[in-house]
């Protein structure tokens, strides 16, 4: 990468010119990363940054780790740190996400209302995991009915009952709950959320 007389003013010039195809192909990529419903999911290779939060962990928890990766982690982190953590898994010139995401747009959109440059608020995901998070909820109950309700933006209640509840059950066994034994959505009544923050 010596002599750098000319040719970078070249290179800036061609590059600047090609910047918007390379944006909506890189907008596509992560469409299909984070929501291609079905085919692909998210692998456990993929979410092993998740998954290492609940060592040894099976069915329902496990399941629900790579669901929150899939569906949750672009906006509160691979390990539920909330948005300055999940910026970081996008490339540099992505993290403004407010450039795109404006603040002043609604937080529900379908496809067809966005483009590249124009799309939902995505708002500032909190930290879901760790020492006084989901701090407002009581019991899995309440976390179920939260999350399906609310998330993920933009499309609330998008995915399965069934998918709800393993998402729900991994993040309460992530904050130290006690959840083993759930198995069907009325079992997260006995899942005390509050009790496990430290
Ligand atoms: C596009 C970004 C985005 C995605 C994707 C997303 N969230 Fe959120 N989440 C937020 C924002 C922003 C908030 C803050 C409350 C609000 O504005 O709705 C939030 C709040 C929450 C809260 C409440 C935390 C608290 O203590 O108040 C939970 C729990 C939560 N999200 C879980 C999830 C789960 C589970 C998923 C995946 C199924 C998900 N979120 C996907 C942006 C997102
Ligand atoms: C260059 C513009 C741009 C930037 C910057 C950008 N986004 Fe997006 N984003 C979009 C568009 C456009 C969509 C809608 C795609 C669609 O229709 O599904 C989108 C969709 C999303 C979705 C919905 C899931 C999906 O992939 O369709 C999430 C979550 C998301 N963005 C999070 C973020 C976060 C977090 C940041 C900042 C770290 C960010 N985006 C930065 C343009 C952008």
């Amino acid at each position: 990468m010596t002599a750098p007389t000319k040719i970078p003013t070249v290179t800036t010039r061609s590059s600047r010119r090609s910047t918007a195809p390379w944006v909506v192909i890189g907008i596509a990529l992560a469409s299909l990363a984070l929501w291609n419903l079905g085919a692909a999911q998210t692998t456990a290779a993929e979410a092993a940054a998740t998954l290492a939060l609940v060592p040894n962990a099976s069915g329902l928890v496990r399941d629900g780790a790579i669901l929150y990766d899939h569906n949750c982690s672009a906006c509160h982190g691979d390990t539920g740190q909330g948005l300055a953590e999940a910026k970081t898994s996008f490339p540099e010139d992505k993290r403004n996400c407010t450039s795109c995401h404006r603040p002043s747009n609604p937080a529900q959109m379908d496809h067809l209302a966005m483009n590249w440059r124009f799309a939902f608020d995505v708002g500032v995901a909190p930290a879901v995991i760790g020492d006084g998070a989901l701090s407002a909820f009581g019991t899995g109950t309440a976390l179920f009915g939260y999350i399906r309700l609310t998330m993920p933006r933009p499309w609330p209640d998008s995915l399965t009952s069934d998918e709800y509840l393993r998402i729900t059950t991994f993040l309460a066994a992530a904050n130290g709950a006690d959840a083993v034994r759930v198995r069907t959505v009325d079992d997260l009544s006995h899942v005390e959320i509050r009790e496990t923050v430290p």
